[in-house]
């Protein structure tokens, strides 16, 4: 299972680089705004900064929603690092620009996913990731982990090679849940990948641990 960062915030890919355990990352133009980056020469020199802290790949939306328009992004994304994947949105448009786009060997990453059907047609044209949004469809009092389970269960049925990316992970729990669900990748926020660590009967251990070899000096 591949583990992502869900942010366009350097200081927080830093950290979870060093991490050890970081695969990707993935933007998108509400993450880039929220770090104040816009522009079409910063935001793709923020796309750059982020490859070159990461090894794996660095998800970059585009912003049009017309093929030619998705296509052109595209291509020039992919030229601005060889970790880029090319974020395409599920419409009919976006599925028409992951089938030129994947023809041409670059990555693409369909998103904003809701239904096992829009996965399916993200996988016909043959994107490189799925983004199911789980936790928006847990706001609507739809289950986003479930959502995860049939797709998954839909490529292996046909052998489809596109990876489930689980998005829009709100919390810990969540990141457990699609595990059990065998997603491919989550990406999450830094203090959701941050909470796995976290267990009160390992923080008082240690504290056990420390005080007996203390008392011993
Ligand atoms: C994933 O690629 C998306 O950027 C992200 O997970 C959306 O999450 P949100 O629903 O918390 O905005």
């Amino acid at each position: 299972m591949k583990f992502f960062i869900d942010t366009a915030n350097l200081e927080q890919i830093k950290e979870a680089q060093a991490l050890g355990v970081l695969d990707g990352v993935t933007t998108n133009p509400s993450l880039m705004a929220k770090e104040g980056i816009s522009g079409e020469a910063n935001i793709n020199e923020h796309y750059r900064a982020i490859c070159e802290i990461v090894s794996g790949d660095v998800s970059a939306e585009v912003i049009s929603q017309d093929f030619e328009g998705m296509i052109k992004e595209g291509e020039k994304l992919a030229k601005l690092h060889h970790q880029i994947t090319v974020k395409i949105p599920v419409i009919k448009e976006g599925i028409k620009a992951i089938k030129y786009l994947s023809s041409k060997n670059i990555k693409t990453n369909c998103t904003l996913v809701f239904s096992p059907g829009q996965a399916l047609l993200a996988a016909k044209a043959g994107a490189t990731y799925v983004s199911p949004f789980i936790g928006r469809l847990d706001d609507i009092t739809s289950d986003g982990v479930e959502l995860i389970r049939n797709i998954v269960k839909i490529y292996h049925f046909y052998g489809f090679e596109t990876q489930v990316l689980a998005a829009s992970i709100r919390h810990t729990q969540h990141i457990m849940h699609c595990a059990d669900a065998g997603a491919d990748v989550i990406t999450a926020p830094l203090n959701a990948i941050l909470g796995l660590l976290k267990h009160p009967l390992t923080t008082i251990g240690l504290e056990k641990f420390m005080d007996d070899h203390n008392r011993n000096l």
